[in-house]
């Protein structure tokens, strides 16, 4: 028996403080320290630059001295390999996998002998090209100074084999830093970061949202590592990817490889859980409510959401995957009708054990966990986690048209440089800067410092930035639609 037990999964992003210490409140090991001991969990929860704050927990002698996992999860396995804490899988018997056969496909010997390991511990043999990577661990502020120097050591060696090479939101704004009032020094580590990546031959997209901006192959192999990315390819794009760590998309994108196992397989495709849903989903924080409750009811299994009216836009389906990744571990979804996969009857509903209905009043209760602070003290808005698409620029700007924003508040609306570019060119980003709102590119309300720049109550319309900022960003949280939170800040 482990020194330390839990039923629940651990994200190491915001359960965890930098002493090892739990520090999530609604977490069974709540004010528990993990430092040194031997733990046994289910997994990780949410982000998946958790191997990064793993790695760092190690570097400072806060880490388990042991994990034992019920299940494998590359973010705790990509942080317990690089931080060197001793992993266990339960119920796994590892196969070791021949480095010769790494080394014959043109990989350098210390990656080739990284991705061995990883791929014991999956008990993954095969190695695939590694097309389409996508890497999250680019903001300062989530992978910190051991993250940085991760990279620096990584950059000065390699370059990146494999061919489509994505990277996630910055800290900042790269080119309008100075308006978000982002600390000098922080601005100097960022654009190192975003040097180094580019160097290595990542194209500079600096976005969550890369199906937004790029063409995705359905039913192809990929590794992406942000969570909500995860979630929308594999549920809405058919592609086929793992929640990989950030750490480990960086390894796989040296390689040109990465490991073939878990939801590349169309076996471990099939829901395990059904979710009847039984009142009318209207707006998008309500689709971020719905990925909020799948996310805390999935522990682990696949979901299969039924009852859904009509056909959820590209927006909606973008908030029910970013809140399920980070409010639980929703890597993919399949909704009745919808999505690619249970429209083609790729998936077997016979191995469904569970089937639980989610009703107006579970998504109040939702809303009500979520919302921590008082209207009258909202210094930032912040809309675009995921970052937004056009048509949710316009919806913005619509409802902003003739308004001013109240003094002493600021509006963000995160975005990629690309879609920004639109807005500038279809005269939205002008209606937004009229009533004093801003279009940040690169970057979001949650990596970037917002609790070093002074904010202190964030009002968002996203269930995943609503789940994060309190612990993360040290913000109280006024969670709402887009229509009511404009409301409550114009005049
Ligand atoms: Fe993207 Fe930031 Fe949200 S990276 S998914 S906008 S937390």
């Amino acid at each position: 028996m482990a020194e330390l037990s839990t039923k629940q999964e651990i994200s190491w992003l915001d359960d965890v403080d930098s002493n090892g210490v739990i520090i999530n409140p609604n977490h069974e090991l709540y004010g528990k320290s993990i430092a040194g001991k031997e733990l046994e969990m289910p997994a990780a929860a949410g982000s998946t630059v958790g191997a990064d704050r793993l790695v760092n927990l190690a570097v400072h002698g806060k880490a388990p001295k042991k994990i034992i996992l019920e299940r494998s999860d590359p973010i705790t396995m990509w942080g317990a390999i690089l931080g060197r804490i001793d992993l266990e899988i339960k119920g796994k018997s590892k196969k070791p996998v021949d480095i010769s056969m790494l080394e014959k496909l043109g990989i350098d010997s210390e990656i080739a002998d990284l991705l061995a390991r990883a791929g014991e511990l999956l008990g993954a043999n095969e190695f695939i090209p590694a097309d389409y990577v996508q890497i999250s661990g680019v903001s300062y502020k989530t992978i910190m100074e051991t993250g940085l120097e991760l990279r620096r050591y990584f950059a000065s060696k390699y370059r990146f084999r494999a061919k489509n090479v994505t990277i996630n939101p910055a800290g900042m704004d790269m080119e309008e830093w100075q308006m978000q009032h982002i600390p000098e020094e922080f601005a100097k580590k960022q654009k190192e970061i975003i040097e180094l990546y580019i160097k290595m031959g990542a194209q500079p997209t600096i976005t969550c949202t890369p199906y937004l901006i790029s063409y995705s192959q359905p039913f192809t192999d990929a590794f992406l590592s942000e969570s909500s990315a995860v979630a929308f390819e594999n549920s809405m794009l058919a592609v086929r990817t793992n929640r990989e760590a950030g750490l480990s998309t960086l390894l796989y994108a040296i390689a040109g490889y990465g490991p073939r196992y878990g939801l590349h397989l169309q076996e471990n495709r099939n829901p395990r859980i059904e979710i009847k849903l039984d009142t009318e989903l209207k707006t998008l924080s309500d689709y971020g409510l719905l990925g909020y409750k799948m996310g805390e009811l999935s522990q682990g299994k696949i979901p299969y959401i039924t009852g859904m009216h009509g056909m959820p836009s590209v927006e909606d389906v973008k908030q029910l995957g970013a809140a399920g990744a980070a409010s639980g571990s929703v890597d993919l979804f399949h909704i009745e009708g919808v999505t690619p996969e249970a429209r083609y009857k790729m998936i077997d509903l016979g191995n469904i054990e569970e089937r639980i209905e989610v009703g107006r009043k579970d998504l109040d209760e939702i809303k009500e966990k979520l919302n921590t602070g008082n209207d009258n003290e909202i210094d930032l808005v912040a809309f675009g986690c995921p970052h937004a698409s056009i048509n949710e620029i316009k919806e913005i700007a619509g409802l902003l048209k003739g308004k001013r924003i109240k003094n002493g508040k600021e509006l963000w609306i995160s975005t990629s440089r690309a879609v920004k570019e639109i807005a500038e060119k279809v005269g939205l980003a002008s209606i937004i800067e009229e009533a004093g709102g801003h279009i940040v590119a690169d970057t979001c309300m949650v990596v970037s410092p917002i609790e070093e720049i002074g904010f202190k109550t964030t009002a968002t319309n996203s269930g995943k930035a609503a789940k994060y900022l309190p612990r993360f960003s040290k913000q109280k949280v006024i969670f709402d639609t887009t229509e009511e939170i404009i409301k409550k800040i114009t005049e």
